[in-house]
């Protein structure tokens, strides 16, 4: 598989657990908010979408186009634009954690977030790579990419998707 295809794969697991956290956001207004189903959404999100994806995009891809393009380096490149909306999704990950009555306007700031996020990467990564790297930078990439997943264990993250499914939709 290419690396960009396994990235696209990935923000279709992401959009699941967007689509449980938005669920746990509305029940959280009924004043129902699941404790223990929520805590294990965030820790989906904390170590499979930020610890394993958005690392393996910024310390890998990232890195490998902003060395062989310093052009990208730019405030206004899309490498720029999607560093910060990781910062953004840090931080409104922290304010998710607390749990507090404000947690339903926090998931619909990270729903939009996320969504539009990878929108953006579902289009420009492709293009990005297809335009800075060849075959055996591209070879490199995913081999690195599976490291991380045997090093995280990144797929038993999603048995945390497979089980809330159930509970919640
Ligand atoms: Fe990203
Ligand atoms: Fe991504």
């Amino acid at each position: 598989m290419d690396p960009v295809e396994q990235l696209r794969e990935e923000h279709e697991n992401i959009k699941r657990g967007l689509k449980l956290l938005n669920i746990a956001g509305r029940m959280a207004d009924d004043g129902s908010l699941p404790q223990n189903e929520t805590d294990k959404l965030l820790t989906f999100f904390k170590n499979y979408a930020d610890i394993g994806h958005h690392q393996k995009e910024e310390d890998i891809l990232f890195v490998k186009l902003l060395n062989i393009n310093t052009d990208l380096k730019s405030s206004s490149s899309p490498i720029s634009v999607l560093s910060e909306q990781h910062v953004q999704g840090r931080n409104l990950m922290n304010k998710l954690k607390l749990m507090d009555d404000r947690f339903s306007l926090f998931v619909t700031d990270y729903n939009s977030l996320l969504q539009r996020h990878i929108e953006i990467e579902d289009e420009v990564f492709p293009v990005l790579v297809e335009d800075n790297l060849n075959n055996s930078e591209i070879s490199a990439i995913y081999l690195e990419f599976q490291n991380v997943d045997s090093n995280l264990n990144l797929y038993s993250y999603l048995k945390i998707l497979d089980q809330l499914e159930v509970f919640l939709l």
